[in-house]
């Protein structure tokens, strides 16, 4: 079986950073005056402080906002409402939007009662949103059909600002089957082969199923259509003495990405199906490639239950090695009392050369 490492798409439309934005991790963390290491990796302010903030790799533990808290949900697509059309313009309000488009183009269908649709075309290099809230444990389900061409992958995975990721994944134009994976600060523990297989489905493009991820804090369980398919126990985890099971307060994501593009490494493209044809039938037809969202339903199970006033959360020192802390917190999650869009957005200088630079770099890791 194809063993496969492959991070999660992490958009290429919307890498609109400083041309000057310094690059950040966990050695290298950002300096006081562009104290936050953005979701993609670079130093900065305002909106690099928000969603996908890496507080390990900003100036200080508390240099990127509170994580707005996990709220119990059902988010279904009849309109677009909930979804804020630009993650650049968000202020931290998780009370006025569920989802942030990172990059790329959403659509509603409206049909069966309102549908999301995820879109991919040659120019925008792939869609992917993600949850204003962050969850810490929970049980999510997502009710999708995925897209169903050769290199067109959909995803459906949860993120945290460290890089704990868990993902169900379908890539190319098999509709038979579902593929999840683990990750732990942005690596699979060594030994530990995690990408598991998950055949025998009815059409996943034709037929909605739902894609269960139910991350507890000694049990990780995929699902198919409520049935168990995969269970992973956190002892089982440990590697070079360190518990590598994600731990960390996680957005959900949503995406369509191109991985059969010349840019992606050649084991990619295969695991992806081959190169996307640009010129089918059916993408001549619609304009774009899709994958649609039904309903994603959020069910939290914080270990320990935050009092009523609690927003959000926030890192503290290691707890034991290598795994931070986490408390609750009721500091506000927004951006300077909540008003401004435009400071963030005025702040911001976009490059095309870096932001194709990144893409490059941050679509896929492979080995
Ligand atoms: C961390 O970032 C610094 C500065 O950009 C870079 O030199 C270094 O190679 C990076 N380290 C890792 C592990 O990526
Ligand atoms: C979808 O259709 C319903 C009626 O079936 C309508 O109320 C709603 O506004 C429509 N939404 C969009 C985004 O067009
Ligand atoms: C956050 O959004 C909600 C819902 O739109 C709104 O009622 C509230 O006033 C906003 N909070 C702030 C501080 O802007
Ligand atoms: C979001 O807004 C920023 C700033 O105006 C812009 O550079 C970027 O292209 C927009 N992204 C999308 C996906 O429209
Ligand atoms: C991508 O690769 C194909 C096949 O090798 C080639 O025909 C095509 O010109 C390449 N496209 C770009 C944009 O480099
Ligand atoms: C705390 O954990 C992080 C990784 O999560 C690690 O990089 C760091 O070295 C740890 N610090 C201590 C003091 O153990
Ligand atoms: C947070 O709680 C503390 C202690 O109860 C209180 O003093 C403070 O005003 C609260 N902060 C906010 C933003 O509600």
């Amino acid at each position: 079986m194809y063993h496969n490492r492959c991070l999660a798409f992490l958009g290429v439309g919307l890498l609109a950073v400083s041309v000057k934005a310094t690059s950040c991790n966990a050695t290298t963390p950002c300096p006081a005056s562009a104290p936050c290491c953005s979701d993609f990796g670079f130093c900065g302010k305002d909106d690099f402080c928000l969603g996908g903030c890496n507080p390990l790799a900003s100036h200080a533990l508390d240099s990127c906002k509170p994580a707005p808290l996990c709220q119990d949900a059902t988010h279904t697509f009849a309109d677009n409402s909930r979804i804020l059309s630009n993650a650049t313009f968000f202020d931290g309000n998780a009370s006025e939007y569920d989802w942030v488009v990172d990059s790329g183009n959403i659509m509603n269908t409206n049909s069966s009662g309102g549908e999301l649709a995820l879109l991919l075309t040659e120019e925008n290099r792939g869609t992917r949103i993600s949850s204003t809230r962050y969850v810490h444990y929970g049980t999510i389900t997502a009710t999708m059909k995925v897209s169903k061409w050769a290199g067109v992958v959909t995803a459906f995975i949860t993120m945290s600002g460290i890089k704990d990721e868990i993902d169900w994944e379908f890539p190319g134009a098999t509709n038979t089957e579902a593929q999840s994976n683990i990750f732990w600060q942005g690596e699979i523990p060594t030994g530990k082969n995690d990408g598991g297989v998950h055949g025998d489905l009815k059409d996943t493009f034709a037929n909605y199923h739902d894609y269960t991820i139910d991350w507890q804090p000694e049990t990780l369980t995929f699902k198919i259509d409520g049935q168990t398919v995969r269970t992973v126990k956190k002892s089982d985890r440990n590697s070079d003495g360190i518990s590598k099971y994600p731990n960390t307060p996680s957005r959900v994501q949503m995406s369509l990405w191109p991985a059969g593009i010349n840019s992606s490494a050649a084991g990619t493209v295969e695991w992806a199906g081959g190169m996307i044809d640009w010129n089918s039938a059916d993408y001549k037809a619609a304009g774009h490639y899709y994958a649609l969202v039904k309903s994603v339903t959020i069910k939290c199970s914080d270990p320990t239950k935050p009092a009523a006033d609690m927003t959000s959360y926030v890192y503290g020192a290691n707890q034991t090695t290598n795994t931070p802390s986490i408390a609750f917190s009721n500091s506000s999650t927004l951006l300077n009392g909540a008003a401004g869009f435009g400071p963030a957005a005025a702040n911001i200088h976009v490059s095309l050369v870096v932001a194709a630079v990144v893409g490059l770099l941050g679509l896929v890791q492979f080995v």
